[in-house]
């Protein structure tokens, strides 16, 4: 049955005009809804969240809100707003006209970074699949919501680019893209972290925090492509990134605020936060260690010729490009810390352009460390002295120069021995991991808070905060 475009799929890409990526949408849509109903929120396809939805790309139509029941969410395409003769602003193709299709030397790359970034949207959505019989109010099971059909636009984001330029191939990887799923053994998904469990509460904020913060940084970084359609199509994801971002940043902020009213209460012991109810800060430490050395990785090795290559033909470049002086790149050098071999510390300078992943990894740290910061504001103005702490960049590696090394969150190069007998205290434990899955306790009552976690500010959209966010049918 011919599908209504223009009712079915809101889209700014002419696609009532376009027949041949019709024609693969109409093969690839009904296969997204299997997987929406086989892999994304469990048991919730008839409820019906109050959502944002983006039926145009201008102010009014980016946002319109309402209840709907998730399979029925109107996931379109969107680009932003081309900007007349916009020219390459980096690389070896510095000045020269954006590409408007696909240039043939260039194709493989480009098919290949398209394809990791759209892996990670529906890796997201299926580690985060079951968090909602255990949310902890109305409110954010709206939140969970909202952020897992984000994401599944960011698929259908990143499918239309597939589709519309890479022909045939495209339209095998738009289907991979659906067969590989998170933490399977056999078709797992393409990076690490995508493959980590989210079984708690805890878990979600750290990785709206940590990971989707990494998402914002690589879709800066497209936004800067010179294949104009993919900085388009970036640049609009990026609007939606920001609200993934608020639910981690405001979410952890929520737990610690809780933990410090109960901290008030029975005193900075774990174990007396812990039997009050609260999630103790040096568990959350443990989490935010887990993430963030996870997210990482994702940014790749701090010295590499496909980040230099990407950037000379100008395909990635830095998230605003714009803001630099030096947009060749080409007699630049970055000094890098590397293990020495010996348990020690060596330096060694690069070419610029091979240190581009380390440089958008500095950026990423920077911003995580301003939420930190924040963070520890919350507890000092409570009166304590605990703080959290973002660890080394070189701790917990599994990508780049220090992959597998022996160093502690402080950024020390330890023992063998003293790295293994360490890392229980620096990462989530099993005992954790019970403790935290202990306070999953599914909150319904609209207003209502789990005892974990503070209520937000305020609503969503100018609603209250008791508010039906959520009708669970
Ligand atoms: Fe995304
Ligand atoms: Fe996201």
């Amino acid at each position: 049955m011919a599908i209504d475009y223009i009712e079915r799929i809101p889209n700014n890409v002419d696609l009532g005009g376009n027949k041949t990526l019709q024609r693969a949408l109409e093969h690839w849509q009904p296969r997204f809804l299997d997987w929406w109903r086989e892999m994304g929120p469990s048991d919730f396809l008839a409820s019906e969240p109050y959502l944002r939805t983006a039926i145009s790309v201008d102010r009014a139509g980016w946002a319109t809100f309402g209840h709907v029941k998730m399979p029925d969410y109107r996931w379109g395409i969107f680009l932003a707003e081309q900007e007349p003769d916009r020219c390459i602003g980096f690389g070896d193709e510095y000045g020269k006209p954006a590409w408007q299709q696909v240039p043939g030397e260039l194709r493989s790359t480009l098919r290949r970074l398209i394809v990791t970034q759209g892996d990670t949207e529906p890796a997201s959505v299926e580690q985060q699949r079951l968090l909602g019989h255990t949310a902890p109010s109305l409110y954010d099971l709206r939140n969970l919501f909202q952020v897992n059909v984000e994401e599944g636009r960011h698929l259908w984001a990143m499918v239309y680019l597939l589709h519309a330029y890479f022909g045939r191939d495209g339209r095998e990887e738009a289907e991979a893209l659906l067969e590989r799923h998170s933490g399977d053994a056999d078709r797992p998904r393409i990076l690490t972290t995508f493959n980590e469990r989210i079984d708690d509460w805890l878990s979600f904020f750290m990785f709206t925090f940590f990971t989707d913060r990494d998402g914002k940084f690589q879709l800066k970084s497209f936004a800067e492509s010179g294949f104009d359609p993919l900085a388009r199509t970036t640049r609009f994801m990026l609007t939606e990134e920001g609200h993934h971002m608020f639910v981690g940043d405001s979410g952890v902020a929520r737990v610690v605020r809780r933990t410090l009213e109960v901290m008030k209460e029975v005193g900075e012991e774990p174990d007396k936060v812990r039997a009050a109810g609260a999630i103790d800060l040096p568990t959350i430490q443990r989490y935010l260690n887990f993430w963030f050395s996870s997210s990482l990785d994702l940014f790749g090795a701090e010295s590499s010729s496909n980040a230099a290559s990407y950037f000379a033909a100008g395909v990635k470049g830095r998230p605003d490009e714009a803001k630099f002086g030096d947009h060749l790149c080409r007699d630049g050098a970055m000094t890098l810390d590397l293990p020495d071999g010996k348990g020690g510390v060596a330096r060694e300078e690069i070419p610029l352009r091979n240190a581009m992943n380390e440089a958008v990894r500095n950026a990423y740290v920077h911003e995580c460390a301003v939420g930190a910061r924040r963070w520890n504001g919350f507890v000092a103005a409570a009166g304590f002295a605990q703080t959290l702490t973002l660890p080394s960049t070189r701790f917990r590696r599994s990508t780049g120069l220090w992959t597998d090394q022996p160093v502690d969150p402080a950024g020390n190069v330890v023992s063998d021995e003293a790295y293994a007998a360490g890392l229980p205290h620096w990462l989530p434990s099993d005992g954790d991991r019970a403790f935290i899955k202990s306070l999953m306790q599914r909150v319904t009552e609209p207003g209502k808070f789990a005892a974990w976690i503070a209520p937000p500010d305020r609503g969503v959209n100018e609603l209250p905060i008791d508010y039906d966010y959520v009708r669970l049918n």
